[in-house]
């Protein structure tokens, strides 16, 4: 039971946090911008992608099988070493920020 209560209220707290940036997009603001907005490396913005999208370009760049304006050598090592719970979270902040 005491288990139970536990879960409930770290899943408040989750819930809570979750409009803040989570700790594994610190390093995704350079190149992207806190607000998921800034091109200037010559990506896209990705503000208010679909988190599928999201998800599956991640994975992408993890695997080193997406190069899609051909500067994935950018992009690859911000990927290399994230979870999947990670691109999951990732996935959830950014497809929230406003377009
Ligand atoms: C050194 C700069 C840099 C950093 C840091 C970086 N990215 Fe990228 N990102 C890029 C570039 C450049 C591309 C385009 C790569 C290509 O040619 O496909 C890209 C592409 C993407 C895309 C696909 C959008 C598109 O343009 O088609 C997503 C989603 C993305 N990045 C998310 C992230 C996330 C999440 C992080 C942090 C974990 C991150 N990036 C960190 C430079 C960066």
């Amino acid at each position: 039971m005491k288990k139970l209560v536990l879960l409930i209220a770290a899943g408040c707290v989750s819930m809570a946090l979750a409009a803040e940036a989570p700790a594994s997009y610190k390093k995704c603001v350079t190149c992207h911008g806190a607000d998921g907005k800034k091109t200037s490396f010559g990506n896209d913005v990705i503000a208010g992608l679909a988190k599928a999208t999201i998800v599956e370009d991640l994975k992408g760049y993890r695997a080193k099988t997406l190069n899609r304006h051909g500067k994935a050598n950018l992009m690859n090592p911000n990927a290399a070493n994230l979870t999947d719970e990670q691109i999951e979270e990732l996935a959830t902040y950014i497809s929230g920020l406003p377009k």
